[in-house]
């Protein structure tokens, strides 16, 4: 049984396999949050929490200055009566006053995990769900907390209805989707941030009495920030110590803050960014916030990970691609550009069929008259000029090579120059008599209108419908300023940023409902857009436009942080690599492209025939590894933020058992007379004996993971190697 109410000590405690969280209903009706963390035997811990106040910190009538909202952590916490902490609700009734006062009302248990209407979530049968209601001491308000409980995963998810019973609209000012209220402690907050072709770089800063926040206002969760932190003991690290991950269910605006209180208690706030956010709630209708992914191991980041990524592959990720194997891609993006025609995509196609390649995807530049980055967005039909036929006849001719065929689209944009934009110019976000901000010089299409996703629908599912399509890849190049929406009247301008996700979302679901059959890859210039939202409708994102083997080492391992391998687009490329112009040896690209999707991205007519041999022994190799890797317990060993402590980045996926192992390590400094260095593996059995690489030597399990094995030292720039560890 996950969830445990005990309605003597009025608490409510969800079980997971290793951890616990508790609530209960304090003296005057305020759900307070009292743990979470490792999972032990029932307990009333309601004792440790301190309610205490100070001065200057206001008290219920009923309570006296035993008791202040300042100092109480609480599961929903709310501006306007006396906790002047950061908190996640901000509501404005209909007489004005900004202020919530919600107390318990009644809960209910219920089989099955919850879903959100119309907003991505985690799903499945094997979840549960606790739904506590909190109603307004003075209002017609209730406050609906969802908790769903994965206890094989270690998850907990919540999120916030807000349901107005009154007879007239309020407004939500800030509608964040949980609070985590720590009783005690120092912590340090993990974010990633970055930018284009940099995405997820590893941060860590100590949480102190002013706020730290990750956010994003751009309209997409974007590369800058990613809407998941982890919060840790300030000495936690890959194998120990208490860490919470955090992570949004949405690809929109967000805010994840954090700051100590004058009490040295902790808390942590997470959902919509409340800037240019004003969400008006009608008589009777209800506002769902987005859905907030909870995993919290007292061993470290690793095991943390290791439950996100199995929960996201298991129960969040949907659709035929959730388990199958997914088809070896070639990508003409990096090889053409805009500049190809059909006869030249389908000599790519027959040169990369030969070496075991199953898609071709056809980039940006197939539609209108597209032939640089300035025009045609929104016109969704083939340049049968430039495609030398129909789009079918194209698909047709992949086809016959022996290979999938799969197509680009970008669909939020429009160009100035297309035909929708000249019959509906009001469909791009524009703010009356100002002139709009183009940025790759386009406009982003208003999809809190309904009218407009269904033009993009009807444009899309066309072109799907017209010729064998087996791969999607759904792009967006900008991100939103000059945000107006000319169907809403003022005072609902704040509600567009999430009315646009939801139009987003409504399409996603529409579009990939609709042809199952084709496997979806999500892309933002990269990894603008790599977030739990999007995972539910497209089960892999391309992880960065930086296709350099040595830096996608950073953004690969700092994506791993909270999304497994499976989810994440990576090409072997060409060199002098494109973005960085690094030369890096072949053998590198492939090691470090299996530790995601595996594809190419080159122009494979202009490869030696040594050079698709090695490729050809790559999709043999990724095959061969592919269950390990993609099902495997993935471990972070050696950090490439480190470069004082280690001239390597290693990692490691492991079968759950322990049976089998595949460690890639990738040297990527190289200095002169280097020390040997070695790599401790995890997730073996301590007591059994293994091989590495067919060795005739055999290793005990527990000396591996503890002194670990020397590194291949070779005399090249940017060497890797990969370590198959098997059962002796
Ligand atoms: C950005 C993507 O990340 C690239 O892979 C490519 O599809 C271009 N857009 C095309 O415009």
């Amino acid at each position: 049984m996950a969830i445990f109410e005990n309605k003597q000590d009025k608490t409510f405690t969800l079980f997971t396999e290793s951890t616990m969280y508790q609530m209960r209903v304090d003296s005057i009706g305020v759900l307070q949050h009292v743990y979470y963390g490792k999972r032990m035997e029932y307990t009333n811990m309601s004792y440790s929490v301190y309610e205490g106040s100070t001065s200057f910190s206001p008290n219920p009538l009923a309570t006296g200055w035993t008791y202040s909202n300042n100092h109480v952590p609480q599961e929903l916490s709310v501006t306007g009566i006396g906790d002047f902490r950061i908190n996640a609700l901000a509501l404005r009734n209909s007489d004005g006053s900004l202020a919530a006062d919600p107390r318990f009302y009644s809960a209910e248990i219920l089989k099955g995990k919850y879903s959100i209407p119309g907003l991505p979530a985690f799903y499945g049968e094997d979840g549960e769900t606790l739904v506590i209601t909190l109603k307004d001491e003075a209002y017609e308000i209730y406050y609906h907390l969802y908790y769903g409980v994965f206890e094989k995963y270690d998850l907990i998810t919540r999120s916030l209805r807000i349901e107005n019973k009154t007879d007239k609209e309020i407004k939500l000012e800030r509608a964040l989707s949980a609070t985590l209220d720590f009783p005690n402690g120092k912590y340090d907050m993990i974010s990633f941030y970055g930018r284009h072709a940099r995405e997820r770089m590893f941060e860590r800063t100590h949480i102190k009495h002013s706020k730290v926040t990750v956010s994003s206002v751009r309209g997409a969760s974007g590369h800058m920030e990613n809407p998941f932190v982890i919060i840790s003991d300030k000495n936690a690290n890959e194998e120990y110590g208490n860490a919470w991950g955090m992570a949004l269910v949405y690809s929109g605006n967000f805010e994840i803050c954090a700051e100590t209180d004058l009490m040295e208690k902790t808390r942590a706030v997470i959902g919509i960014n409340p800037e240019n956010f004003n969400y008006g709630v009608g008589a009777g209708e209800v506002f769902c916030t987005p859905e907030v992914a909870l995993v919290y191991s007292s061993e470290g980041f690793g095991k943390l990970s290791n439950c996100l990524h199995k929960a996201i592959r298991n129960n969040l990720v949907r659709g035929e691609y959730k388990y199958a194997q997914r088809p070896v891609l070639i990508n003409n993006w990096e090889a053409t550009y805009f500049d190809f025609n059909a006869d030249k995509l389908v000599s790519m196609a027959r040169d990369a069929a030969e070496i075991g390649v199953e898609l071709f995807v056809m980039d940006d530049g197939w539609f209108g008259h597209r032939d640089d980055d300035r025009t045609s967005l929104g016109d969704w039909f083939p340049n049968e000029s430039k495609l030398q036929g129909t789009l079918k006849s194209l698909a047709e001719r992949i086809n016959n090579e022996g290979l999938k065929f799969g197509i680009w689209f970008e669909p939020e944009c429009i160009s100035e120059d297309s035909e929708l934009y000249k019959a509906h110019p009001d469909y791009a976000f524009k703010i009356p008599n100002r002139e709009a901000q183009v940025s790759r010089n386009q406009y982003i299409l208003d999809f809190s209108r309904k009218e407009v996703c269904d033009n993009i629908y009807e444009q899309l599912t066309k072109v799907l419908k017209s010729a064998n399509i087996s791969y999607v890849k759904w792009d967006f190049n900008r991100h939103i300023s000059d945000l107006y929406s000319v169907t809403l009247p003022a005072e609902r301008q704040g509600e567009v940023y999430h009315r646009y996700m939801l139009g987003l979302y409504d399409l996603l679901e529409r579009i990939t409902s609709e042809f199952p059959h084709i496997l979806f890859e999500s892309c933002s210039g990269g990894g603008g857009r790599f977030d739990c939202g999007m995972l539910y409708y497209m089960p892999q994102v391309w992880t960065s436009d930086n296709s350099d083997a040595i830096d996608r080492l950073k953004i690969q391992y700092g994506t791993s942080f909270a999304y497994p391998v499976r989810t994440m687009g990576a090409h072997v490329s060409v060199c002098p690599n494109h973005q960085t112009a690094r030369v890096t040896p072949l053998k590198t690209r492939g090691n470090v492209a299996y530790f995601g999707t595996y594809g190419l991205e080159l122009d494979i007519t202009k490869m030696t025939d040594e050079e698709k041999e090695e490729i050809k022994r790559q999709i043999k190799e990724f095959k061969k590894y592919y269950d390990l890797i993609q099902y495997g317990d993935y471990y972070r060993l050696i950090s490439p933020f480190t470069v004082d402590e280690s001239l390597y980045c290693a990692w490691e996926t492991v079968k759950e058992d322990g049976s089998e192992a595949l460690v890639c390590a990738v040297r990527y400094e190289s200095d002169a007379n280097t020390a040997p260095e070695t790599v401790k593996v995890r997730g073996l059995c301590p007591d059994k004996l293994y091989r590495i690489n067919g060795s005739k030597e055999t290793y005990l399990g527990a000396a591996l993971m503890s002194v670990g094995f020397l590194l291949k030292y070779d005399f090249i720039s940017y060497p890797s190697n990969l370590y198959h560890i098997t059962l002796a």
